[in-house]
């Protein structure tokens, strides 16, 4: 985990079997960059042990510097395990003209960052310790950035979460259910998990801009009038304005404004087609949908899943993406079983969907 500058010492180590040169490079290396530890080991094998040892002690391994020619285990190969157990950790090999076959492998499977032909200059070894080490911190920062407007995202939601359940319990339990059945579409679809994760966060926001629409027009027992059907419609982009201020992901903002597109065109705001649509409003279509139809509100009865399930399949191709109704249609008894449960328990089931 990456610790806060001055608090974890950057490392970088030097492997080569032989003791003169490897000592030399070392004593180089401490003598121009006294903001790193450098250290020294003499063949592969001892170079991955003491990785682990300074991991342990708390320090980070930021550059490995190592010859390719060594007995035992070759250079190449100590760099792409070192990366398998320290991903962040950059490469550079030292390596002789005809090593290229060696070059080319440490670039392929180890992301080498540089290599530099024996006799080194001087110069070159130590700019390129230097920059790599430079990377690597600037890496741990931006790192440590996204952590924390992640945090601060998390909380902002939970915020608006906890505002939502006292405003009006109802519309709070859809949009939890809202965030189950996307998650479970976005994982059906292939997804990768940190996706899947984001629908889950993000699905609950998809109505936010019904914040701005009159009580009155949202809670009307009766059919709305096109013009009442017009205001309702900027939802989404009083939604998406809504959160303008603050850094959330592409994939959020999508959601939102996008949730009201059809497949087939004939939706709202951008009447978009298809593909052309973003995946994540794709998802929360149908999510959205499924939700609103299974559930009373003022103006509707609820109607039964099986119903409700051949209306999503019929409007496959029309008002949805017909990957995200198969998804569906393919997991129909979770979905059956999410609506079938208590609300509070099967959020909180779903909470963690990884
Ligand atoms: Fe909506």
């Amino acid at each position: 985990m990456y610790r806060i500058d001055g608090m974890a010492e950057r490392y970088v180590l030097c492997v080569d079997d032989e003791a003169i040169i490897t000592e030399s490079l070392k004593r180089e290396l401490r003598h121009e960059l006294p903001h790193l530890r450098v250290e020294a080991a003499y063949s592969g094998e001892t170079a991955l042990s003491l990785l682990a040892e300074i991991s342990q002690d708390g320090g980070e391994p930021a550059v490995l510097v190592t010859d390719e020619r060594m007995p035992g285990m070759k250079g190449h190969i100590l760099l792409r395990e070192a990366r398998k157990a320290f991903p962040r950790l950059y490469g550079i090999l030292l390596t002789g003209y005809s090593d290229i076959d060696a070059i080319a492998q440490a670039v392929n499977e180890a992301g080498l960052f540089r290599y530099i032909h024996k006799p080194w200059e001087r110069r070159d070894l130590v700019m390129s310790v230097r920059r790599a080490a430079e990377l690597y911190d600037r890496e741990a920062e931006l790192e440590l950035l996204r952590r924390k407007v992640e945090e601060l995202n998390t909380a902002l939601i939970a915020a608006l979460e906890n505002q939502a359940r006292d405003w009006d319990p109802d519309s709070f339990c859809h949009v939890q259910r809202v965030a189950c059945y996307a998650a479970l579409l976005g994982r059906k679809l292939g997804l990768a998990e940190a996706e899947v994760r984001k629908l889950y966060t993000y699905a609950p926001l998809h109505d936010i801009g019904k914040a701005g629409i009159p009580h009155e027009i949202l809670d009307k027992p009766g059919r709305l009038t096109p013009e009442e059907f017009e205001v309702v419609k900027r939802h989404v982009e009083i939604g998406t304005n809504l959160l303008k201020s603050i850094d959330i992901d592409e994939f959020a903002k999508d959601l939102i404004l996008y949730h009201h597109e059809r497949w087939d065109g004939k939706g709202y705001l951008a009447e978009m087609v298809g593909a052309r649509i973003p995946l994540s409003a794709r998802i929360t279509a149908v999510a959205d949908s499924l939700d609103a139809m299974l559930t009373k509100r003022p103006y509707k009865d609820a109607l039964p899943f099986d119903e409700v399930a051949r209306e999503i399949e019929a409007d496959s191709g029309k008002r949805f993406d017909p990957a995200v109704v198969e998804a569906f249609r393919t997991e129909k008894d979770s979905f059956r079983q999410i609506s079938a449960g208590d609300a509070s328990r099967h959020c909180g089931k779903f909470r963690d969907p990884a």
